[in-house]
Order: C-alpha cells, then structure tokens, then sequence
C-alpha cells in the first residue's frame, strides 16, 4: 500500500499490452487501475486480457472497442462479449468509490467518436436507453448523484467538449478536410457542468481518444494536461503507449496520480522497463485556462 493512494491510468492500448504490463500492475501499489478504452477493434482477446488482470479496475472502452457494431448499427457479438467478460469493471455510467482516497470516480459514456454526433444512438438505446447527449449527461449526472463522495474523478473515452478550438488543443479536432475546432462531448460538458453546480467538485476528468501526435500538423503535439475551472483535464492517449530507448529496451507508459482525502495531490508520467523499472519519470506541465 503507498503512502499517498494513488491510482494507474493506462491511456489508449490499441492492441499494445505485454505480459510485462500486466505484471507492473499485479506487483503495483496503485488502489485502482484506470482504463480509458480503444483497447482494441472488437477485440475480445486483448479484452480478455484486461478483464483478467488480478488488480482492482475500471474500464471505459472506446469507440474502437464498438468499431463494427457503429458501423452497422448494431451490437455484433463480439461487443456483447466484451462487456461481459468486463462486467462491472466497465464503468459506464456507473461509480467507483475509491474509499483510500476520499473521492468517487464516474464513468462517463462509452464508445465516443467525439464530434457532435452520438453517431449510432441504435447501440446507446439498446444499451443504455440513451439517444441524445441530454440523456446522456443526465445518466452521468445521475452516476454522480449516487456517489459516496463529494470529490468527483470523471473516467471517460473523450474529454468534454469547451476546451479546445485549434488542433493541438487538448480535445481539438486535428483531421478531416478542415481541422481546427472542437472535438470534445457536449454530454460530458454538460455533465460537468452540473454536477459542479449541484455543490460536488470534480478534481480531475481521465480521458483518451485524440491520440498525443498530431494528424494535422503532421507530427505535431497536443496539450495533454489542462486546468480549467478549477478541473484538471488528462489526455492519457499517448499511442503507441511504448517506445524503444537506444539500448533496444521497450518501456512503455502509465500515468500515476495520487490523491488524498479528496484532494489531487499530483501526477507524474512513467516509462516502465520489462523487468518493472521506472526508466523515465516526469512531472507532466499542466497548462492554465482562464478560470
Ligand atoms: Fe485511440
Ligand atoms: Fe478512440
């Protein structure tokens, strides 16, 4: 157990999970592992995977885990596999009290494209009785409502729409004929809007999806930590979510936050060896939005 509770936040796995990162975690002291999703295309087997990982979790999966179920507009097999081997470790509008810590953490929508289209409400209603992102907010608001703690950790595959407008922005829309503009969910602005309104805090809001290199400008990189409004925002798609250092050595990436009595104590970005090693350590800059 650490000193300070701390959680593991794993970014956009896109098929990329060695048996080494699941032995980081089994040997970890982090209270809770946090998945924000994209774990692979309808891919039970990297699902599996997760879902068998011998430490507590919560799992947002991402619109590429419902890939071919968008697409054809219903739920393939496969997606029905998927959120059963999960079971309540997929945290869709559900809570996670996270009692080390003093804070409870909220699942946001699954499945998000981004973009102001739901883009298959066939698969939301089926699911989650869910159509539009008024419904939508209302069922996170709801998750909230039910939590524990008055210190909200919003888990979500996107970010909130609001906060980005130029392509590097944390959230910003970096493809497409005319990039630029903002690629966050309007449910979970709305969302978060609320809950600060119904006298809860949200610390921090742990989300994905935009990947950290730039499509346009090519190469490019996106602001992955913001405060605002009193909020930290995490961008955890650093994707791949390995690199190769110069001796040949993989190390690949988590982000550690810790937190206590409800109160966000820091976070710091790791790349971790095959044998469990911090390689790199960093304290991420968090960029400041007015307000
Ligand atoms: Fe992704
Ligand atoms: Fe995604």
């Amino acid at each position: 157990m650490a000193e300070t509770p701390s959680l593991v936040v794993i970014g956009d796995v896109h098929k990329v999970w060695r048996p080494e990162d699941s032995t980081f975690l089994e040997n970890g002291d982090q209270d809770v592992a946090l998945f924000v999703g994209d774990l692979g295309d309808e891919d039970v087997d990297i699902v599996q995977t997760i879902a068998e990982l011998a430490v507590p979790k919560r799992v947002i999966l991402g619109n590429h885990d419902a890939w071919r179920s968008f697409s054809e507009k219903r739920i393939t097999d496969n997606l029905r596999l998927s959120l059963s081997r999960l079971g309540t470790d997929h945290l869709a509008y559900d809570v996670f009290e996270w009692y080390q810590a003093g804070v409870s953490i909220v699942g946001a929508r699954p499945f998000s494209w981004g973009g102001m289209s739901l883009r298959s409400p066939e698969v939301y209603r089926e699911l989650y009785g869910v159509t539009s992102h008024e419904e939508s907010a209302d069922r996170i608001v709801d998750a909230a409502r039910r939590a524990q703690h008055r210190d909200i950790v919003i888990l979500a595959h996107n970010g909130p729409a609001g906060l980005s407008f130029e392509t590097h922005d944390i959230w910003g829309k970096d493809f497409g004929k005319s990039p630029r503009g903002d690629w966050g969910d309007e449910d979970l602005e709305l969302a978060i809007d609320r809950i600060k309104s119904a006298g809860l805090r949200v610390p921090l809001v742990i989300a994905g999806h935009m990947h950290h290199k730039l499509i346009t400008p090519r190469g490019a990189l996106r602001t992955r930590f913001l405060r605002a409004y009193g909020t930290i925002y995490m961008n955890a798609a650093v994707v791949p979510r390995t690199k190769q250092i110069a001796n040949g050595t993989i190390l690949s990436y988590f982000v550690r936050v810790f937190f206590s009595a409800g109160k966000l104590q820091g976070f710091e970005e790791i790349w971790v060896d095959p044998s469990c090693r911090i390689r790199e350590q960093s304290r991420p800059r968090v960029m400041e939005e007015v307000g």
